[in-house]
């Protein structure tokens, strides 16, 4: 996404306490930095973080953790989660916001911060073949991920793009992930636990209908999983696209 600079985002950004210079420092440490151990929920590429200003504030009792790459968003989202937790007349306590490169998000985060749940909502979907690795919910990465979420933990995951959907319940059925809900149109799906992202938004004024999907980390190591119980899953998914499964919001 195209953005304009911001000269204002890194210093502005430096002088927050809750936006970290260097992630990678307390890594398997976060809950000594939320200081209590409270669930911890991350998005991957927050953008300009209208979605994790309102879900953080909403929660007292979780710690959240926003990561994007550019510093423009992140300065955004910085002022939002401000105005909302001002709003509220409360102090910023349970988030913290960092850049990171998500393909390298296991230098950030590991087993030991025991991650509850992983938002990612409209990730590029990257269309082209050669680029599908470059996925946020490429086998590759959902195997990054696996290291520090919780078994049991949840990867929550919204987009428009009906390809990039597709794919992506195949690769989390892959990576031994049970996709727990599915539908292919979250507005009329019944789902009231939703917060709309500033692309969601975009999208469902636009007339898209937006795709989301709760997946669960199984305990298995998904290269146990026979090829063929993929493939028949997939299939399956495919077919029930438009079913919304059972409600499972925790
Ligand atoms: C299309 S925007 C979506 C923003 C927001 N989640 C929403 O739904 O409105 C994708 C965001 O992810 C960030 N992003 C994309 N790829 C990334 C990567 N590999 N590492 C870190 N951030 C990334 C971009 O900077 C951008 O802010």
């Amino acid at each position: 996404m195209r953005i304009r600079r911001k000269p204002w985002a890194r210093p502005e950004l430096a002088e927050w306490e809750n936006c970290i210079d260097v992630p990678a420092e307390n890594r398997g440490k976060w809950h000594s930095v939320f200081k209590n151990d409270a669930p911890l929920m991350i998005e991957l590429g927050c953008g300009k973080g209208g979605f994790i200003s309102k879900l953080a504030v909403a929660h007292p009792e979780t710690n959240f953790i926003a990561v994007d790459i550019k510093s423009e968003m992140l300065g955004l989202a910085m002022r939002n989660i401000k105005r909302e937790y001002a709003a509220a007349n409360r102090e910023v306590d349970n988030v913290y916001i960092f850049s990171q490169e998500i393909m390298l998000i296991n230098k950030v985060f590991s087993a030991e911060d025991k991650c509850d749940r992983i938002y990612i909502n409209f990730c590029n979907p990257w269309p082209k073949t050669h680029d599908h690795k470059k996925r946020l919910t490429h086998n590759n990465q959902l195997m990054q991920y696996r290291e520090f979420l919780k078994d049991g933990g949840e990867i929550r995951f919204k987009t428009d793009n009906d390809d990039l959907f597709l794919s992506s319940k195949r690769y989390f059925t892959e990576c031994g992930f049970e996709l727990t809900y599915v539908t292919e149109d979250l507005h009329n799906s019944g789902f009231d636990d939703n917060i709309e992202t500033e692309h969601e938004k975009m999208f469902s004024e636009q007339g898209i209908p937006i795709k989301f999907l709760i997946a669960k980390k199984l305990t298995v190591n998904p290269f146990e999983i026979e090829a063929s119980d993929v493939e028949n899953k997939a299939s399956q998914l495919e077919n029930d696209a438009d079913q919304p499964q059972n409600m499972n919001k925790n």
